[in-house]
């Protein structure tokens, strides 16, 4: 599965550092030849010479090292490996990464690597809670690293929670996700998710019932073909899929904005659920009770998104696939808004109260292309996202 790749391995200074070990050990019996690095930190918890042992190739640690830089500099040394893989990233290594620092050999690896990047984050529970790190974890993902983890559990430090390093087993499945060569190895493709919040003041806002579990599973299957995938999302129920670029915003426009600088694509999915309309009147301060006055809200319509890409002449991605959501007449009114929208593909379904499919873990759709109206079997929204992708890679072929 691995064979005849390269793996640059950063180990961080964290207790999990032991499991790295093992790491080298399962990827080289996998065929995959690996590079080690250790930071500073990293050294208190594993000693250079087990690291370069299991790995059987000389380890790296200083950035400075005139033995090494004449070797191999470490610009060369970043971009000799097929993948970067940091394990365990502590905190304060993701930090270094979200802030561009590269002050020391493993920083100055990450920033002048042009190979793709998975993490394995591990630490304290509350340092992983601290906003601190959701910010620079945010921050990564929307740089398209990769992450693996980290899990729940009891720590070494005695604290449960999230934050152990996820298990060696499931790190070495996302390394040979990460380079595995798919139909869709190579196409970039756009996929919107989840609501839209529309303000009304500083604290209240329009939303609509979206979990964004449709969209997450298509992006997620889209990256699982190889797919770059850029990930644009509203504030979802579910968290995002690894592997993607992930984008958030708020509101309509935003989420065109965010469209709009993520092109070109190959293809674009609008799996959104996006408000229509806007508060137009909306407050920069929060509305007041005044004794027997109801505010007035005054609105404004939206951009359509999926309207405004299909309807774009140069650099529109030649598959734009739409979803229709619908209460009655699916069918019919799904194969308007195809026509209406100006997209490739639609994809209808009934979201009717009794259904259970808005929120829900299944879906019932109908494929509408210009060839017409193709019925899919109820079945779980992960394996319409499969099937999607796979009739997308098709299309695409
Ligand atoms: N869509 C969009 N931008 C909008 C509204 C919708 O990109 N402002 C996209 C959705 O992501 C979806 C498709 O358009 O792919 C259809 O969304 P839907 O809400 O069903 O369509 P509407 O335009 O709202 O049509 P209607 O209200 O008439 O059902």
């Amino acid at each position: 599965m691995l064979a005849g790749k390269r793996i640059l391995l950063i180990i961080g200074g964290g207790i999990a550092a032991f499991k790295s070990l093992d790491l080298i050990r399962r990827l080289r019996e996998r065929g995959a030849s690996v590079t080690p690095v250790l930071t500073r930190a990293g050294e208190e918890f594993v000693t250079p010479l087990s690291a370069s042992a299991l790995a059987a190739e000389k380890v790296y640690r200083d950035l400075f090292d005139l033995t090494d830089e004449a070797e191999m500099g470490h610009v060369e040394l970043s971009r000799a490996a097929d993948l970067v893989v940091v394990a365990p990233a502590t905190a304060d290594l993701m930090a270094k990464m979200a802030g561009g620092h590269a002050g020391d050999l493993a920083s100055t690896l990450l920033m002048a690597t042009d190979k793709r990047v998975l993490i394995a984050p591990a630490m304290n529970v509350r340092m992983w809670e601290h906003p601190a790190t959701r910010r620079n974890l945010a921050t990564l993902q929307g740089d398209g690293i990769l992450v693996v983890g980290p899990e729940e559990g009891a720590m070494a430090c005695g604290e449960v929670g999230p934050g152990r390093m996820a298990e060696v087993q499931q790190i070495v499945e996302a390394i040979e996700g990460a380079l595995s060569d798919g139909p869709l190895s190579g196409r970039r493709v756009i996929v919107t998710s989840g609501p839209t919040h529309e303000p009304i003041d500083p604290v209240r806002y329009i939303a609509n019932r979206s979990s964004g579990a449709q969209g997450t599973a298509i992006a997620r299957a889209l990256a699982a073909l190889g797919a770059d995938v850029t990930f644009v999302t509203g504030p979802a129920s579910v968290p995002p899929p690894q592997g993607v670029r992930v984008v958030r915003v708020e509101t309509a426009r935003q989420m065109l904005a965010a469209v709009e600088g993520a092109l070109p694509a190959d293809a674009a999915v609008f799996a959104a659920a996006v408000a229509d309309w806007r508060v137009a009147n909306a407050t920069d301060s929060k509305m007041k009770k005044t004794k027997g006055g109801l505010p007035a809200l005054e609105f404004a319509e939206n951009p359509d998104i999926l309207a405004t890409v299909s309807a774009m002449g140069a650099g529109r991605p030649s598959l734009v696939v739409g979803f229709a959501a619908e209460t009655d007449d699916v069918i019919a009114h799904a194969k308007a808004k195809r026509e209406r929208k100006g997209c490739d593909w639609i994809v209808a379904n009934d979201v009717s109260p009794g259904t259970g499919i808005m929120g829900g873990a299944e879906n019932a759709v109908t494929l509408i292309t210009a060839q017409g109206a193709e019925d899919w079997p109820r079945m779980g929204k992960d394996q319409v996202a499969q099937r999607l992708a796979a009739r997308i890679a098709e299309a695409l072929a």
